[in-house]
């Protein structure tokens, strides 16, 4: 099983515990796949994108091939149903904003591929979102259909609390807290936003090293090769 951390336990980069690089798993897919995509699309992630990250390539094509998607036009001239390919963008559950607004009582939940960086706070205001539904105030009236939320700029918000303990069963055993829950799926949401962020990350401490080394170099050129030149 992980090691079950209180968010910011790791360490003191806010309240998420999201700092440097991280590492995805199949676990923290597992909120999203289960709870987020009843209602949010993920636009900007294709399936093929989680092979190496989350999960393995085989387990992948079993994850496309779930869903139905529309291709076409065949020989024919129809379009036809198929089983989903890696490379199939993950489906959106509504065909467009009407059917979401629809299907939630006038508000329209946002794609989440880039609310992570969308959004003042980033991943800690997410985590504060998901964990933070309250009661109102005293004297404070919500709207019905709305949401008492301290986060959510204006404080009545039109998503309801998902998240609460239990919810989820994760397979390596993690107590599913609501925390726990709201932590993982925020990591996973940093990591739709910046798929190539540990990449980069990795890419920048190469460049910092060769760069520190060629600038040690150029001042040992300097001093000692170029001295007798004066
Ligand atoms: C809005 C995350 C599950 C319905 C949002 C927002 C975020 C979010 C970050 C945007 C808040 C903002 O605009 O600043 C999540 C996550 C989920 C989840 C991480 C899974 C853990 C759901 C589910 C539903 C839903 C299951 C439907 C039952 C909505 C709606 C809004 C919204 C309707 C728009 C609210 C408004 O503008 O008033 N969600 N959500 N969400 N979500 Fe979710």
């Amino acid at each position: 099983a992980r090691p079950v951390t209180a968010p910011g336990a790791e360490c003191s980069g806010g309240s998420t515990g999201i700092c440097g690089i991280y590492t995805m798993d199949q676990e923290m897919a597992a909120v999203y796949k289960e709870v987020c995509a009843a209602c949010h699309s993920l636009d900007r992630i294709a399936w093929r994108n989680l092979i190496g990250v989350s999960h393995t390539e085989a387990e992948v094509k079993a994850l496309a091939e779930e869903f139905e998607y529309t291709d076409g036009p065949n020989d024919v001239g129809d379009m036809f149903q198929r089983p989903g390919k890696p490379s199939d963008y993950m489906p959106a559950p509504y065909a467009n904003e009407e059917q979401a607004r629809a299907g939630n009582a006038g508000a329209y939940p946002p794609d989440l591929s880039l609310m992570i960086k969308a959004r003042h706070g980033g991943a800690d205001y997410v985590f504060s979102l998901l964990t933070g539904y309250q009661d109102p105030p005293a004297g404070v009236e919500i709207r019905e259909g709305l949401n008492f939320n301290p986060y959510f700029p204006g404080g009545a918000i039109g998503m309801a609390r998902v998240l609460y303990d239990g919810l989820v069963e994760y397979e390596d055993g993690t107590p599913a807290t609501t925390s726990q829950m709201a932590k993982d799926v925020t990591i996973f949401l940093s990591w739709a936003a910046e798929p190539e962020m540990d990449e980069r990350k990795k890419m920048g401490m190469k460049a910092l090293t060769m760069l520190t080394i060629l600038t040690g170099l150029s001042i040992y050129l300097k001093r000692h090769k170029w001295a007798g030149l004066k």
